[in-house]
């Protein structure tokens, strides 16, 4: 692949600003990472609920969605890992661009993946939020049957049993899945946004 050049930036004439000012919040990247059948996408759908139903315009995005479009020619080898993080990256960058809350759940089990993310927004627009559980419960949960598949050597990389996770070191906010409701969770997200500022 070659790199494109004579490329040069046009900025548009209405900014970031307007729109915060114009959809009455702030548009944060709400980065949710953590193992699967962690609870990723059920606080995600339950929190994007309730953010909607309070007038704040949201968009979320999602690890096995997006992977059946704009990612579907990435698998999950390390290299591919980074890729798909990365252009999701790029893409919450543009969503909180155009003023959308965007929420998203991916395993994302690299921190410099993430950290890499964290630097392509701007101070204050990555919120990692870790949605923590325990390899044993996850597997306990085991949703989708994947974990069963990997043990049996019928999935092979999977994350938290032959493939790495790496937790955050530093997180805006820790929700620990074996602790907390669902309720809980949306609840404790929603005060850290409204804390923050970022939603009124
Ligand atoms: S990553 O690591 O961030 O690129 O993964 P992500 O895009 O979030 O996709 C994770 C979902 O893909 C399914 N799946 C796997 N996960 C981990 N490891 C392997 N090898 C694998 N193969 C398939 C699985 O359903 C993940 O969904 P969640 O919602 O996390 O359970």
């Amino acid at each position: 692949m070659t790199k494109a050049t004579n490329i040069v930036w046009h900025d548009s004439v209405i900014t970031k600003q307007d729109r915060t000012e114009l959809n009455g919040h702030k548009s944060p990247v709400l980065w949710f990472t953590g193992l699967s059948g962690s609870g990723k996408s059920t606080i995600t759908v339950e929190l994007e609920k309730a953010l909607f139903q309070k007038g704040v315009r949201t968009y979320r995005l999602d690890g096995d969605n997006i992977r059946h479009g704009l990612n579907n020619n990435l698998g999950f080898s390390p290299d591919d890992r980074k890729e798909n993080i990365r252009r999701i990256g790029e893409v919450a960058k543009l969503m909180s661009d155009a003023g959308l809350l965007t929420l998203t759940a991916f395993i994302s089990p690299y921190k410099e993946d993430r950290e890499q993310v964290r630097d392509i927004l701007n101070d204050g627009n990555f919120v990692e939020i870790y949605v923590k559980c325990s390899l044993e419960g996850c597997e306990a949960r085991d949703p989708k049957g994947l974990y069963q598949k990997a043990r049996a050597g019928e999935i092979k990389g999977f994350t938290g049993i032959d493939a790495p996770y790496e937790e955050p070191s530093n997180p805006e906010l820790i929700i620990d899945t074996e602790q907390l409701s669902v309720e809980e969770a949306v609840s404790t997200i929603i005060h850290y946004l409204k804390v923050n500022n970022h939603i009124s």
